[in-house]
């Protein structure tokens, strides 16, 4: 494959952070966009060495040019439900203003376009588990709409850019992933349980625990994401593991891998938070030949040293 320039809006993010590794690991040049609202420096700080990669902060809702790019991966957007509801505005302004600017760069430059979307455009689900023909159960009105209509209108406006101006622009409707670099404190399942699992408070589970989700290990997500990236599919294309957990399970295993005697705590469910969430990944095995490999006990397994270090040094910034 020939040497390219990549941007990756979000690099300093979860995802971002770990694509930007593939990507210089495949031998291209990656330069991240991020204004730090919810990613970390110090998820690319290993890379300040690395002649290829640059690190720019900058709010991609302001046009931005820094030259040529081959190809744009449109990660920047808070995306637990905790950021995204500290930050809706911004987060509305970003899947808006922001997915235009970063389609804009890639129509100036003729690059391809990726943009991460999310499988929650499917809201709360009324066909299981969900196909990409499925258009979803929103509400337009709800606590969770500054983020799952921000999504929306940026699959619009990806699919317009791809009509409208012949944009070679895909769509990945990302599930649930986990894994090293996540924010220890952004509220979502598994950075929650094992937080909570490590210093021996109880773990809370919302309802009766029976709502499923699925979940992703972060290396086999990347793998999808560049294997769409690469295709000529254009999507949207659901990337996710389509093996199914109650939130039960999910606390139960956290505590086996981390061998915590903390307690199982039942809090009110929050409103609109989805009963069950799994994708059919038929049309991902077989255009991509992808499908995930590691199972959610490994994948905590992988993450435990992560969170062993998050949860210290929460401690020492509390001290
Ligand atoms: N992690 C998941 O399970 C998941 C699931 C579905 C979709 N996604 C999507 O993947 C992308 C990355 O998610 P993540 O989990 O890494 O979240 P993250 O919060 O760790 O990363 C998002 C990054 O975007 C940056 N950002 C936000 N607004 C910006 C702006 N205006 N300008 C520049 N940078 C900005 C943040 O600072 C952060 O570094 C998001 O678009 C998210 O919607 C993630």
């Amino acid at each position: 494959m020939n040497t390219l320039r990549i941007m990756v809006t979000g690099g300093a993010g979860f995802l971002g952070s770990h694509l930007c590794d593939a990507l210089l690991a495949e031998g291209h040049a990656v330069t991240a966009v991020d204004n730090l609202l919810t990613g970390r420096r110090g998820n690319i700080e290993h890379l300040r060495n690395d002649s290829r990669f640059e690190f720019l902060e900058h709010d991609i809702c302001q046009p931005f040019d820094y030259g040529r790019v081959d190809y744009v991966f449109n990660f920047a957007s808070p995306a637990s439900p905790v950021d995204y509801s500290e930050h809706g505005i911004e987060t509305l302004q970003v899947g808006s203003l922001g997915t235009f600017n970063a389609l804009e760069l890639a129509r100036k430059y003729e690059a391809r376009f990726l943009m991460a979307s999310t499988s929650e455009c499917y809201g709360d689900p009324e066909e299981h588990p969900q196909k990409e023909t499925y258009w979803g159960h929103v509400n337009p009105i709800g606590p969770r709409s500054v983020y799952d209509e921000a999504k929306r209108f940026s699959e619009a406006a990806t699919v317009a850019y791809r009509r409208y101006h012949q944009l070679d622009a895909k769509l990945a409707r990302i599930f649930n992933t986990y894994g090293p670099r996540m924010q220890i404190n952004d509220g979502r399942v598994v950075p929650n349980f094992m937080k909570q699992a490590l210093r021996g408070e109880d773990l809370t589970v919302y309802g009766d625990g029976k709502q499923t989700r699925s979940f992703c290990y972060v290396t086999d997500e990347i793998d999808g994401l560049l294997r769409l990236a690469w295709s000529k599919e254009p999507g949207p294309v659901n990337i996710g593991n389509p093996r199914e957990f109650t939130i039960l399970e999910c606390a139960q295993k956290v505590l086996a891998v981390t061998g915590s005697k903390s307690q199982i705590r039942y809090e009110p469910l929050p409103a609109d938070d989805p009963k069950q969430r799994r994708p059919d990944i038929t049309k991902a095995r077989t255009l991509l030949g992808w499908e995930p490999r590691v199972d959610l006990e490994s994948g905590l397994k992988m993450s435990l040293d992560y969170f062993r270090g998050a949860v210290a040094a929460l401690a020492t910034t509390r001290a």
